[in-house]
């Protein structure tokens, strides 16, 4: 090769090397932010998809990392890859001012040696209504930092959304925590999304009934509001949208006048008010370090009307007040601690809502996992105190987390792209049918003889996903869960199973273990899931007739 030739292959080299290595910095450096991907809303992190496979720590487990240090095992046994934790504005800012962030260094430095991720929970203003994790120099200044208020004028220990005092202190220490994180994780990127107060909402009352709160009732409908509903009038919530149909969908008025008189309303207008204390707090944080930023619900127990459950959070019926007053929220997250999983997944996920359960009881069945990410392309899952678990070694959740984690490369591709299907199967909900590529699969509880002499015992609930690789080729992974199939063309023909193997996936790569064509498929009539673990399957179909 002459001279001139090799220096340019040389600077071709180095061209392209160089803009290799740029890429690949300002993949890395890319912040934590959400990407939509068809219907579906991916975490992207360091530039790549992220699945949070979390566990939320209980409420005082970060106060004292002494007592946390001989979890981190457990976290890592059971294949977590997040863990939620509160940070707590009393701890952070013991005197006004004065900032202490070793407790949050520590939890960092903790899970980045576990090789975890952190959601960050900002326990401020609000935690389950109350102002418990305000500091001390807050709680004992109600002049300065007024309170909600009963009806009867008590004054509560909920600081009042209606004081910029009150909204200013908590958007200072938050913007604070933001800019340390900035400072101390930016690189490295441990802190991948913040959660901004905790289960707002307004308890043993509707609303507020300080007299900044009574004042602002009786004024006129902010008109920001107003706009928002008027370009929104055909896609708002449909129970939400019905309370403005009946009053005539004014245009303008008092709360009362627009949306009737009633608890409804007063709820309609707390819970405007909390979604826009809320987003300036929000607001100052990401003015520093904008980190995807959402806030979770205390969900509502049926019956109950606004005031007995805290009131104006959010929650699906708010969605659009929230989202109207909250720009920098990111999306409304629910806390699941009823039977009814499927439902709540359902409420939140519409609208454009991305899902992701930062609180779920750990009670219940790691299944509602596999169909929350696989049914509503939620983001993530995360039980509520995590380190509670007895004997994590055994525990269903790490199975369940360990297949998770070996198709997380596979579900991140096929988020909202209609490929995959969720199910979740208990006393309420025996089967289902699915329609996927050219095949419908008829999924069955396992329910056998062993649960049936248990009467009386409640129903597992069992549950997985499945996932389309070709028309006729399946991944099945989940626990507990019998198969059948029929072709969906309508011509006669019958399904029949080619093969299932069982296996997993290696580094991303599928590697097949057991071939399953006798008694665990029933000599190729069904797919079986068995109920003692979590699994993975690949089934190729095909039809005759
Ligand atoms: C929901 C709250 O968000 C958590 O902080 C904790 O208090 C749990 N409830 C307790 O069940």
């Amino acid at each position: 090769m002459k001279f001139r030739d090799s220096k340019l292959l040389f600077i071709t080299l180095f061209v392209v090397l160089s803009v290799q290595i740029i890429h690949a910095q300002s993949k890395n450096q890319a912040l934590p932010h959400l990407i939509k991907q068809g219907s579906a809303n991916l975490l992207m992190v360091q530039g790549e998809p992220f699945l949070i496979l979390g566990g939320e720590l209980g409420n005082s487990t970060a106060s004292d990392l002494a007592y946390l240090r001989p979890f981190w095992q457990n976290f890592k046994m059971m294949h977590l890859n997040t863990i939620l934790s509160p940070v707590y504005w009393e701890l952070i800012e013991p005197e006004e001012g004065r900032f202490d962030f070793s407790l949050v260094d520590s939890l960092i430095y903790s899970a980045r040696i576990y090789d975890l991720k952190l959601v960050l929970l900002w326990f401020g203003s609000w935690k389950n209504s109350m102002s418990c994790y305000a500091p001390s120099w807050v709680k004992r200044d109600q002049q300065r930092f007024p309170r909600a208020r009963t009806r009867a004028g008590q004054a509560l220990e909920i600081l009042t959304p209606f004081s910029e005092e009150n909204r200013n202190a908590d958007a200072r220490a938050f913007k604070a925590l933001m800019q340390h994180l900035r400072s101390c994780d930016e690189q490295q990127q441990t802190v991948i999304m913040i959660q901004v107060e905790n289960e707002i909402g307004m308890i043993p009352e509707a609303r507020d009934y300080c007299d900044a709160a009574n004042r602002s009732f009786a004024r006129p409908v902010p008109v920001e509001l107003m706009n928002y509903l008027q370009s929104n009038k055909h896609s708002l919530m449909p129970e939400f949208r019905q309370i403005w149909e009946r009053m005539g969908y004014k245009a303008s008025g008092t709360w009362e006048q627009v949306f009737g008189k009633g608890l409804h309303t007063d709820e309609i207008f707390i819970a405007w008010h909390f979604a826009k204390y809320t987003d300036e707090v929000a607001k100052a944080g990401k003015d520093v370090y904008p980190l995807p930023m959402f806030v979770n619900a205390a969900l509502i127990r049926p019956k109950y009307q606004p005031g007995q459950y805290p009131s104006g959070g959010p929650l699906p019926h708010l969605l659009d007040i929230w989202r109207a007053a909250a720009p920098h929220i990111d999306f409304l997250a629910p806390d699941i601690y009823f039977k009814n999983f499927k439902e709540w997944c359902e409420k939140y996920d519409r609208s454009g809502n991305p899902l992701f359960i930062p609180e779920v009881a750990n009670t219940q069945s790691p299944a509602n996992a596999f169909y929350a990410i696989a049914q509503h392309n939620a983001m993530g899952y995360s039980p509520f105190s995590i380190e509670s678990l007895k004997a994590p070694q055994f525990h269903p959740l790490g199975s369940a987390y360990d297949i998770l984690h070996q198709l997380e490369p596979l579900i991140l591709m096929k988020q909202g792209k209609g490929q995959m299907a969720g199910v979740l199967l208990d006393s309420t909900h025996h089967k289902t049918r699915i329609e996927l590529g050219n095949f419908i699969f008829n999924v069955r509880h396992e329910y056998s003889w062993a649960y049936a002499q248990k009467s009386e015992g409640e129903t597992p609930r069992f549950g997985g996903m499945i996932i389309m690789l070709e028309p006729d080729e399946f991944i099945i992974a989940g626990s507990g869960i019998i198969v059948t199939f029929e072709p969906r063309s309508n011509d006669g023909s019958v399904a029949g199973i080619d093969w299932i193997d069982e296996g997993r996936f290696i580094n991303g790569k599928w590697t097949p273990g057991r071939r399953l064509n006798g008694d665990q498929s029933h000599q190729g009539r069904h797919l079986h899931l068995p109920g003692n673990t979590y699994g993975i399957q690949r089934a190729k179909l095909y039809a005759y007739k």
